[in-house]
């Protein structure tokens, strides 16, 4: 089941993402990662910045979650997480798919360059890395991070925004 995250949540999505992100150790530059990756203070910052949680319950069990944040005129997909031991079984698709029937707006995602998984795992849901100079521009546009985040990260858009971004070559 997916739902919206309550408030009584937070320690489990803290939890997920904690587990999920050792992925990045040794993937991502060193001076970005640290234990855990998001730190509380950080997490209740994101939404209080207006990222709302949704997560992929089973058995009264939270095991996977993914933020969902309105930025005008684009949707942004930020931090998702499943754990660890229910990776690669579907439930990262099943939360995109739910959040993107959320919004008729165009949907852009921001990930580590490095993080070849996460890349595929978009790729396969329809989203397409933008060229570096968009990146930089909408990295500094719709998301809060700092310069050297931005360097090593890269933006996935989704086939409306694409469609009507760039223009097609005859
Ligand atoms: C990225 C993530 C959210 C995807 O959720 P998921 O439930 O594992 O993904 P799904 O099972 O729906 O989709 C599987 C696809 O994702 C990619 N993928 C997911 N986990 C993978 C892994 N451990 N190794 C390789 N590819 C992986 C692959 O493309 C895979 O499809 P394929 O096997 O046909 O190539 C999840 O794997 C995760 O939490 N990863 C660690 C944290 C992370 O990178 N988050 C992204 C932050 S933007």
């Amino acid at each position: 089941m997916i739902r919206e995250c309550k408030t009584s949540d937070k320690s489990l999505i803290f939890e997920i993402i904690n587990d999920a992100a050792t992925v990045y150790k040794g993937v991502i530059p060193t001076d970005r990662y640290h234990e855990p990756y998001m730190p509380m203070d950080e997490l209740e910052k994101e939404i209080a910045d207006g990222i709302s949680f949704f997560c992929y319950e089973e058995n009264s069990i939270l095991i996977g979650v993914m933020g969902f944040q309105d930025k005008g005129e684009v949707s942004l997909i930020r931090h998702a997480y499943v754990r660890t031991q229910h990776q690669n079984a579907g439930i990262g698709q099943q939360l995109l798919n739910f959040l993107k029937e959320k919004t008729e707006k165009p949907i852009l995602i921001g990930t580590w360059a490095d993080a070849n998984w996460a890349i595929r795992f978009y790729r396969k849901n329809g989203f397409a890395p933008v060229n570096k100079k968009e990146k930089n521009k909408l990295l500094k546009k719709y998301w809060n991070i700092p310069l050297k985040q931005i360097e090593t990260s890269i933006v996935l858009a989704d086939s409306k925004w694409r469609g009507e971004n760039l223009k097609e070559r005859p």
